[in-house]
């Protein structure tokens, strides 16, 4: 894959991406990929409807291009490093040749139990091979993925799997984590009562622990692995069917099941990745995320194989058995590109920098974050301690919906600098807007960040509910995609990204919206009414406040009582990444005399900054905003 090299050449290519979007992309989708049948059209779209299409009336086979086409000169090349929780199981070395052939498998087990082209596979996995070669499955008989983090709750998983009606789920009897050992299969089996699509549970062995299968539903995966040929021809697919569908929350309702397209989804990927990872013939490139955010399904899966890459999987955390677990596994393998959250580095930071400078880390040549502002402090530790002042830290924003990195200073063009995620990639074209949709040209005055032209990977729409997609990104500001956050743009065009807009808050660099937290607080018996509201955390980057109305009064002790069963309540229902870290029983809650909740004074309270509430006129009962001051916890 061609590659940007310099200032001049990401400039020349820039404009020329502005200029002639379509041919721009036209020139990397024609020279780095196998197509069945090349395009008729490379662009059209309408953004009032909306509708994207991209290298229309082209055929082609996203695996075949992420394994296939390496197979003559690369066959024996890793394709996948596994490393497993525990440090002294031994790691796998999954080569393209191997690969190939799990792959095939796989497929034709699904072909076997009945999946076809466009039915959804729900995939529930730990971080093992299985998971990705699962994945790839899926796309190599043109079923459609969609991949659940397996932290989810049952719940979660349930409204998941009916959402896209899924007739098939593949999970694992359990999963490690740390010292914990998961009992995935049972959490699959609580969902599966509330749901009526699934007509196969295909279960892989990892933890070894019993679970109850419940036949002829469930099966075990390793026998019909081990009946099935290892060659399965590709589907042809056009270019516009679905590849994926990957949920995200939403401020409101339930989670979003973004659909992901096959070509341009390759394209950007494939294209990202290189310019990003600046990756070289042998590096071997670890990307810390899981499989199941779009992180891993971009830059584990996706972008590192269609390059060729060595792509390394971790089923770990960076805490077990100690704080080095991650500058160990960098050793081990000589880790050359290293991508991981801010909420990581916060966490590992603040541990004894021992752990850090046990291991040698002179493999690493580029040091990639995601997933929320990396704040500067975080950002210096890493460049100094981690980088050793050699490495440039690239800051990469992007999206569930974006599909690859949309802002990232390209290491060989751009200078980093600490809290800005720079400049748009080839292909992207930013703005700022203000609250009316006016563009603003000034330097330093933030606004709401829209993309004012459309991008190969752009999610082509919520799985089935297209008004939805219109409403949230389309609707506010017309003729552009609207991201949700806001930044600022300083003197040299650079993008610092100031966070979310909406009532989305991001949690350890997970995305939370508010809404579906407080409809699950407001279940429980004894309480009239929520409001969540983040406050900053030095680790997590923001934490959740709950201000929460109760119904009948209670007592201190009885107050523990209830924290403890509101978080259990969040706990089971969305997951245990939603747990409230504080709470506060009040009265009543601040309201304009719509009946809103003023969120903007409780969130003000929450950051411990009342004195600074503004104007407060407009409130229907002004009281009750003294009383939480004064017991804000
Ligand atoms: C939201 C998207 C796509 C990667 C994982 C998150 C925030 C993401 C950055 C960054 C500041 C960032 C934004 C965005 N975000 N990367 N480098 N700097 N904020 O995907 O779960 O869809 O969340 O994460 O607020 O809108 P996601």
């Amino acid at each position: 894959m061609y590659h940007i090299k310099n200032l001049e050449q990401y400039l020349t290519d820039y404009k020329y991406s502005v200029e002639e979007p379509e041919l721009f992309w036209e020139g990397i989708a024609k020279n780095n990929f196998t197509w069945q049948k090349k395009w008729d059209k490379v662009l059209s779209f309408d953004f009032s409807k909306p509708e994207f299409k991209w290298f229309e009336g082209a055929k082609l086979n996203i695996t075949e291009n992420c394994i296939d086409r390496h197979l003559k000169e690369n066959g024996n090349k890793t394709a996948i490093i596994f490393e497993p929780n525990d440090p002294k199981e031994k790691e796998e070395h999954i080569s393209y040749n191997e690969l190939h052939a799990r792959v095939c498998k796989f497929a034709n087990v699904l072909k076997s139990q009945g999946i076809k082209k466009g039915d959804r596979v729900c995939i529930y996995l730990p971080m093992i091979p299985d998971l990705a070669i699962s994945t790839l499955a899926c796309a190599r008989i043109g079923a459609i993925h969609s991949v659940v983090f397996a932290g989810f709750s049952s719940n979660s998983l349930a409204t998941r799997i009916n959402d896209s009606e899924c007739k098939m789920v593949i999970t694992s009897d359990g999963s490690f984590r740390g010292n914990k050992c998961i009992d995935l299969k049972s959490i699959v089996d609580e969902a599966l009562n509330s749901c009526n699509t699934i007509e196969t549970v295909l279960v892989a062995k990892r933890t070894n622990s019993s679970v109850s299968m419940n036949t002829p539903r469930d099966k075990w995966l390793q026998p019909l692995l081990d009946a099935a040929k290892d060659e399965c021809p590709i589907e042809i697919m056009d270019s516009e069917d679905p590849l994926f569908i990957l949920y995200t929350s939403g401020s409101t309702g339930k989670p979003k099941g973004m659909v992901h397209s096959t070509a341009g989804y390759m394209v950007n990927t494939a294209y990202t990745f290189k310019n990003i990872f600046q990756y070289e013939e042998n590096d071997v490139y670890w990307c810390t995320a899981d499989i199941g955010w779009i992180t891993g399904h971009s830059y584990i899966v996706y972008g590192p194989l269609l390059n060729g890459a060595t792509t390394l999987m971790f089923e770990g955390v960076p805490s077990y058995p100690d704080w080095g677990r991650f500058w160990e596994v960098v050793q081990k393998y000589k880790v050359n590109q290293f991508y991981t959250a801010p909420t990581a580095i916060r966490a590992i930071a603040k541990e004894n920098i021992s752990h850090v400078k046990k291991y040698d880390l002179s493999s690493l040549k580029i040091l990639g974050t995601v997933g929320e502002p990396i704040n500067e402090e975080a950002w210096q530790w890493y460049y100094s301690n981690i980088g050793q002042k050699k490495c440039p830290v690239v800051d990469t924003w992007w999206q569930t919906e974006t599909g690859s990195i949309m802002i990232a200073p390209v290491p060989s063009a751009i200078e980093p600098i600490p809290t800005f995620a720079t400049l748009p990639l080839p292909g992207i074209q930013p703005i700022l807007v203000d609250a009316d949709g006016a563009l603003i040209k000034d330097h330093l005055v933030e606004g709401n960040l829209c993309i004012q032209f459309p991008w190969p990977s752009i999610a082509r729409t919520i799985w089935g509910d297209h008004q939805r997609y219109k409403d949230t990104y389309f609707s506010k500001f017309k003729d552009r995609y609207f991201t949700g956050d806001g930044a600022i743009r300083n003197e040299k065009g650079y993008y610092r990204i100031t966070g979310r807009v909406d009532d989305i808050i991001l949690v350890s660099g997970h995305n939370l919206g508010t809404a579906p937290i407080e409809d699950c607080i407001n279940e429980h018996p004894l309480i009239a009414e929520s409001a969540i509201v983040g406050y900053p955390d030095d680790v997590k980057g923001n934490a959740l406040y709950g201000f929460l109305t109760i119904k009948s009064s209670i007592n201190g002790n009885e107050h523990e009582e209830l924290y403890r069963q509101i978080n259990k309540l969040i706990s089971d229902k969305i997951g245990p990444i939603a747990k409230l870290d504080k709470i506060q029983f009040c009265s009543g809650l601040p309201k304009t005399r719509s009946g809103k909740i003023m969120r903007r004074i409780l969130r003000k309270i929450a950051c411990k900054d009342a004195d600074n509430l503004g104007d407060t006129t407009t409130l229907l009962n002004p009281e009750v905003v003294d009383e939480i001051i004064n017991h804000a916890v």
